[in-house]
């Protein structure tokens, strides 16, 4: 478009003649395309082609265009304005918009229970220089029991109920799930020289029967420390120490003694029963206590098994439901919540 002779006020006329007609936001969002559109407007042609015009003419006309341009333009917003308010008041008249609802939460995503006490526990533990290491959750015989001094054949077998992967067969290394983390403690060993002090997440299965404090699926934490010169006291104050963190000083904690085959002396700890207060109840069978940990100066045998000195060194190792700890931690009564994925159960944490 060339400007010519009154051709401004032809454009600003013929747009205000539109601009009246719109009837909805879509038609004046054309509208202001067709006449103030940056690259193909009406008016933005006009004014580009001002610089064609003689040169005494030139000014008066760029004046009329600006002008022209403003005008417009504030046509377009006061008109833009009347549609927006009105949309407003259609939507309060039709009852769309109550403000006194609350507004909508948004859904923010959290970590689970037992993910946060692991992690907890793990900070604990790090605090007290454990060093953070992880395993295969399908394992070999061979780490699972036999150098754990659980052979083939052997009663202590049926502490463990195993999901194998392989038929027993003579002469292998069959697979299985897991049944504890404590084959990382040959893992590591294996690996490493003494010094060690190294706490091993992960989860563990068992062909089991489920019940409130059973599962067939938990998360154990392996605890090996290795030295010269540990005794049953440093596990003591160790674990007497993680357990007072998790649980602040009022919990009773206590220590009595257990069988496993791969520590010598086997020890277990218990808390004070968080339903009952230690009257004894279902969750802990009747006991008042609930135990969390199983543990025990580290076997001779298991020691010289990956080749140390046991003259040299001894140690100290537990391993840990970290179910249980959680339980403990929120009061929850029944283990199987926790992978029930009941939305309910897990929204409370
Ligand atoms: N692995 C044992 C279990 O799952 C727990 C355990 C007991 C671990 C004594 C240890 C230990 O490291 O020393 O029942």
């Amino acid at each position: 478009m060339v400007i010519e002779q009154g051709g401004i006020a032809a454009v600003v006329a013929e747009a205000r003649e539109k601009l009246a007609a719109c009837r909805d936001e879509p038609e004046l969002e054309r509208w202001h395309t067709e006449f103030l559109g940056r690259k193909a407007g009406k008016l933005n042609a006009l004014t580009r082609s001002v610089g064609t015009l003689p040169p005494d003419q030139r000014r008066a006309a760029g004046i009329a265009a600006n002008a022209a341009n403003r005008e417009l333009e504030q046509a377009y917003e006061a008109r833009a304005e009347n549609f927006r308010r009105a949309r407003l008041e259609t939507s309060i008249a039709e009852g769309k918009l109550d403000v006194t609802l609350p507004g909508r939460r948004p859904q923010i995503g959290r970590l689970h229970p037992v993910t946060q006490t692991l992690r907890d526990l793990l900070a604990a533990l790090t605090d007290l220089g454990f060093q953070v290491a992880e395993g295969p959750e399908i394992e070999t015989d061979y780490y699972n029991f036999e150098m754990l001094r659980i052979p083939q054949d052997h009663p202590a077998r049926d502490m463990w109920d195993t999901l194998w992967l392989d038929p027993l067969t003579e002469g292998r290394r069959p697979l299985l799930l897991r049944t504890h983390t404590s084959p990382n403690q040959i893992r590591v060993m294996e690996q490493r020289q003494p010094p060690i002090r190294i706490a091993v997440p992960g989860k563990c299965y068992r062909f089991e029967a489920v019940d409130a404090s059973h599962e067939w699926q938990l998360t154990q934490i392996e605890g090996l420390a290795v030295d010269e010169g540990i005794t049953l006291a440093d596990l003591k104050g160790t674990l007497g120490e993680l357990a007072r963190r998790m649980f602040g000083s009022e919990r009773q904690v206590m220590l009595r003694h257990a069988y496993f085959p791969f520590v010598e002396p086997g020890v277990e700890m218990a808390v004070d029963c968080f339903v009952c207060g230690g009257t004894g109840c279902g969750l802990c069978k009747g006991t008042g206590w609930i135990e969390i940990l199983g543990a025990g100066m580290v076997h001779p045998e298991v020691l010289s098994g990956v080749g140390y000195d046991p003259v040299r060194y001894t140690g100290f190792a537990w391993g840990l439901g970290v179910e249980r700890v959680a339980m403990l931690r929120y009061g929850i009564d029944d283990i199987r919540h926790f992978y029930g994925n009941d939305l309910r159960f897990l929204e409370q944490f």
